[in-house]
C-alpha cells in the first residue's frame, strides 16, 4: 500500500507530487462513502483527534470535524477566546496539557506563520496545519486542486489565476506550490501593492491587469481582501478595488470561452466579487466546501496510518 511521506501536514512545501496524488486517490474513495445513506467508516476508530482553533474559522473547523465524526475518531474541541489562553499560558503549554489526555492528532490554526512547525518539533502528535497565519493553508490548497481536477478532468497543463489580496494569503502560497507539482500555469493578479516581490521568484507569471488575466486563464481563483491583517492602506477604498479588480457575472460572461470560478471563502459580496458573479453558474465555491470534507478525511485517515 502507498504511505504519506510525512507524518505531518505543515505546508504543500513539503510534500511531494505522489502525496498529493495519493491525498487525490485516497479522497475519490471518501467522497464516495460521503454520498452513501451512512456516511460513516470505522477507520480512525479509537483515534483522539484535537480541533485547535487560534483564530476564527467557519469551513476549515467545520469540514475538519465532521471528517474526524465521518472516520469515527473522537474529537475534541478548542477556541483560543474561551480557553485559559487568555490567561496567559503559553501555546506549547496549552498543547501539552491537552495532548496529557491522550490526543494522538491535532489539527491546528494560528495566526502565527510557524506556529505548526514550532509544535511539531516539540510535540509526540501528528500536526495539521489548518492555515498559519499568512504562511500555509494546506488542505484548502488540496480541496482547491481536487475540485479542478473534478471539473476539468486533470490540473496539468491547466491556466490558473489567483486573483486578490497576494500578500495576505496563505491560500494563495499553498495554491502555487500544489498547483505547480501537479504541472498547471500559475499567474497571481492583485494591485501591485497586494503582490508580495518574492513571487515572481517562484516561477508564476505576475499581471495587475485583471481583465487580460481573466482572457488567460481556464480557473480563476479569487480572494479575499484581509482587511483583519492590513495595518495600513494598500489601495484607496473598497469601492475602488471593486471597480479596478473585482469581478462581475457581466466580465465572466463577455469572455470568449466558459471559465471556472472559484473562492476560498469567506466571500466579501461588492468587493472582490459581486454578488451576481458570486451566484453565477460559473462558480464552484460549494463544490469546494463538500470536496473539503473528502479531502481532510484523506490527509488524517494517511497521517493516522504514520503514527
Ligand atoms: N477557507 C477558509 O479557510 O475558511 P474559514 O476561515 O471559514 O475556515
Amino acid at each position: 500500500m502507498k504511505q504519506f511521506s510525512t507524518r505531518h501536514l505543515i505546508g504543500i512545501k513539503n510534500i511531494t507530487e505522489d502525496d498529493i496524488q495519493l491525498i487525490f486517490e485516497t479522497a475519490d474513495n471518501f467522497k464516495e462513502v460521503i454520498n452513501r445513506p451512512i456516511k460513516k467508516v470505522p477507520s480512525l476508530r479509537d483515534v483522539t483527534v484535537a480541533n485547535l482553533f487560534f483564530e476564527s474559522s467557519t469551513r476549515t473547523r467545520v469540514s475538519f470535524e465532521l471528517a474526524e465524526k465521518r472516520l469515527s475518531a473522537d474529537t475534541v474541541n478548542f477556541t483560543a477566546s474561551s480557553s485559559s489562553v487568555s490567561k496567559g499560558e503559553t501555546l506549547l503549554d496549552t498543547v501539552n496539557n491537552i495532548l496529557a489526555m491522550k490526543v494522538d492528532m491535532v489539527v491546528m490554526r494560528h495566526p502565527a506563520p510557524g506556529a505548526c512547525v514550532y509544535l511539531s518539533t516539540r510535540i509526540p502528535a501528528n500536526i495539521i496545519n489548518a492555515g498559519d497565519g499568512t504562511h500555509e493553508h494546506p488542505t484548502q490548497a488540496l480541496l482547491d486542486a481536487f475540485s479542478i481536477r473534478e471539473r476539468l478532468g486533470d490540473v496539468a497543463g491547466k491556466k490558473i489565476a489567483i486573483i486578490g489580496d497576494i500578500l495576505h494569503s496563505r491560500v494563495a502560497l499553498s495554491n502555487v506550490f500544489c498547483l505547480q507539482k501537479l504541472g498547471a500555469k500559475v499567474r497571481v493578479c492583485g494591485p501591485p501593492t497586494l503582490i508580495p516581490k518574492h513571487y515572481a521568484e517562484l516561477g508564476v507569471e505576475v499581471s495587475h491587469d485583471v481583465r487580460e488575466t481573466l482572457r488567460w486563464c481556464d480557473v480563476a481563483n479569487v480572494l479575499r481582501i484581509q482587511l483583519e491583517r492590513q495595518d495600513i492602506k494598500f489601495f484607496p477604498s473598497l469601492r475602488e478595488y471593486h471597480q479596478y479588480y473585482g469581478i462581475t457575472r457581466q466580465m465572466l460572461e463577455e469572455l470568449d470561452k466558459p471559465i471556472v470560478l472559484m473562492h476560498p471563502g469567506p466571500i466579501n459580496r461588492g468587493v472582490e466579487l459581486s454578488s451576481d458573479a458570486a451566484d453565477s453558474p460559473h462558480n464552484i465555491i460549494l463544490d469546494q466546501v463538500q470536496n473539503g470534507v473528502a479531502v481532510r478525511m484523506a490527509v488524517l485517515f494517511l497521517l493516522a496510518g504514520k503514527r
